[in-house]
């Protein structure tokens, strides 16, 4: 299995790494199959994710996605955080082997899964805004 320079980058040194105390937005999703969870801390302002963390008890895929999710999503906007997709964080890593993709799903749900939680506790419903949000199934 080949990882890109880049994953191995953000998996030894990944950025972001850690909790917010204060946070907004806390969501956690775990992967029933590989038994990977993550946990993503977002701080929010107005409508920019101001900071962003995480923490990440997975594969390496999972926690070099996160990172470079955490990495994405940091100074946008929350519409732009809700339309990040899996395939933006694989590009942005340049690319994943196919077996790891899920693990980028994963990244991907830790950020809606967050969003949701700060939609919450602003007393919006977050369903239709974020959508459900499942564990990935592959
Ligand atoms: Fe489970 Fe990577 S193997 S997230």
């Amino acid at each position: 299995m080949q990882y890109s320079e880049k994953v191995l980058d953000h998996f030894s040194n990944p950025r972001n790494v850690g909790e917010i105390e204060d946070a907004d937005g806390v969501g956690e999703i775990g992967n029933a199959k590989c038994g990977d969870i993550m946990k993503m801390y977002l701080k929010i302002d107005g409508n920019i994710i101001t900071d962003a963390k995480f923490k990440t008890f997975g594969c390496g895929a999972a926690v070099a996605t996160s990172s470079m999710a955490t990495e994405l999503i940091k100074g946008k906007s929350i519409d732009d955080a809700l339309k990040l997709t899996n395939q933006a964080v694989v590009e942005a890593l340049d690319g994943l082997p196919p077996v790891k993709i899920h693990c980028s799903v994963l990244a991907k749900q830790a950020v809606r899964c967050a969003l949701s939680d700060y939609y919450t506790r602003q007393g919006i419903d977050p369903v239709p805004i974020v959508g459900e949000i499942r564990e990935p199934e592959e």
